[in-house]
């Protein structure tokens, strides 16, 4: 299937100018080294390699393609991709997941998946990573809070990972849930959400290309704090969609309720594909910041479906996106 890019936002627009032209002098020197195709993975490889964007402590993923799903947008610094998190099981504040998620423990770790399925079972994370081709697919993170990053995602098709376990027709919907566990999860012990996290998708969406399951980022395998050790990535809708840290993929034949939803159902809806004609009731959707820039730097544009609409918009035709939020 031939899917186009998004439209990308000029890299000025993001980056600072100096730091945008010494990544592309990197990238040329890369190209000039190796042949063209060869380089432009080694492009990649060379940017994920340098010492502040990996991270001793985590172990890098083999193999990893370049996807022509990426966008060529400038990626947000592995620090702030790392550092500016949300994720309430470790704490409301942004800095909170990085400095609370160690007592996560991501190996051994298995999913189950069940519900409306032929071949209902288990899956180790062992096995996600080797019995799926893990891409490189960069995509730009929209958090419903107006803020955004790019973020260089190791990952694969849910897709892929779907049809192992054979759908029936009554599988209309997919629902999702994070491990509960308030010894590793210190937050849950609080009751800021109801518990597990959930998140859910229609089918069509979940089967959609550009849906990936996470197993990392910057090359390396997920860090605690960004949803380790599989988390869900959905590049057209708010960041919340995005569930982080997954133990159950469940078939249903209706509708599944996700966490905000249940806790602001005004505010937050099942759909969360990125609209900037859609205001937020306590804040405009229109713009959005781009992490790393400074609190001084402008807003940027908010692009209908984040930019991914020559991909996505058919599957909600006729729909009335401000009743189906
Ligand atoms: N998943 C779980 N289990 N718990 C959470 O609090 N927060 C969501 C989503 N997934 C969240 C979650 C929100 S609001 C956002 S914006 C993204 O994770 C943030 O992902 P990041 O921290 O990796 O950037």
């Amino acid at each position: 299937m031939l899917i186009q890019k998004p439209p990308p936002i000029p890299p000025s627009e993001i980056t600072p100018p100096a730091v945008w032209a010494q990544r592309r002098e990197l990238l040329k020197a890369a190209l000039a080294l190796a042949g063209t195709g060869a380089a432009l993975a080694a492009g990649g490889r060379l940017l994920a390699a340098t010492p502040a964007q990996t991270d001793p402590a985590l172990a890098v993923i083999p193999n990893v393609r370049p996807s022509p799903l990426s966008t060529d947008e400038p990626r947000t610094s592995r620090e702030d991709v790392t550092g500016y998190n949300n994720f309430y099981e470790f704490g409301t504040g942004k800095a909170d997941p990085k400095a609370n998620a160690g007592s996560l423990k991501p190996r051994p770790w298995s999913v189950v998946v069940d519900g409306a399925c032929e071949a209902p079972g288990t899956i180790g994370i062992e096995d996600v990573l080797s019995g799926f081709t893990q891409e490189e697919r960069i995509y730009r993170l929209r958090c419903v809070e107006a803020w955004a990053m790019v973020i260089p995602w190791v990952g694969f098709p849910l897709g892929d990972l779907l049809k192992r376990f054979k759908p029936t027709s009554q599988a209309r919907y997919v629902a999702f849930e994070t491990l509960l566990d308030p010894q590793q999860m210190p937050g849950q012990r609080r009751s800021v959400l109801d518990w597990p996290y959930r998140e859910g998708l229609r089918m069509d969406e979940a089967m959609h290309p550009l849906t990936i399951l996470a197993t990392g980022l910057y090359g390396q395998v997920l860090p605690n704090q960004n949803g380790a050790p599989l988390r869900l990535v959905v590049p057209w809708k708010y960041g919340f969609k995005s569930i982080k840290s997954i133990v159950r993929i469940s078939f249903v034949e209706t509708q599944p309720l996700n966490t905000w939803q249940a806790m602001a159902p005004d505010e937050y809806g099942f759909y969360a594909n990125v609209n900037p004609s859609v205001d937020h009731p306590r804040w405009s959707q229109a713009r959005h910041r781009a992490i790393g820039e400074g609190l001084f730097a402008g807003k940027h544009k908010t692009l209908p479906f984040n930019g991914y609409a020559d991909q996505v918009a058919s599957l909600y035709a006729g729909m009335d996106l401000r009743r189906n939020f």
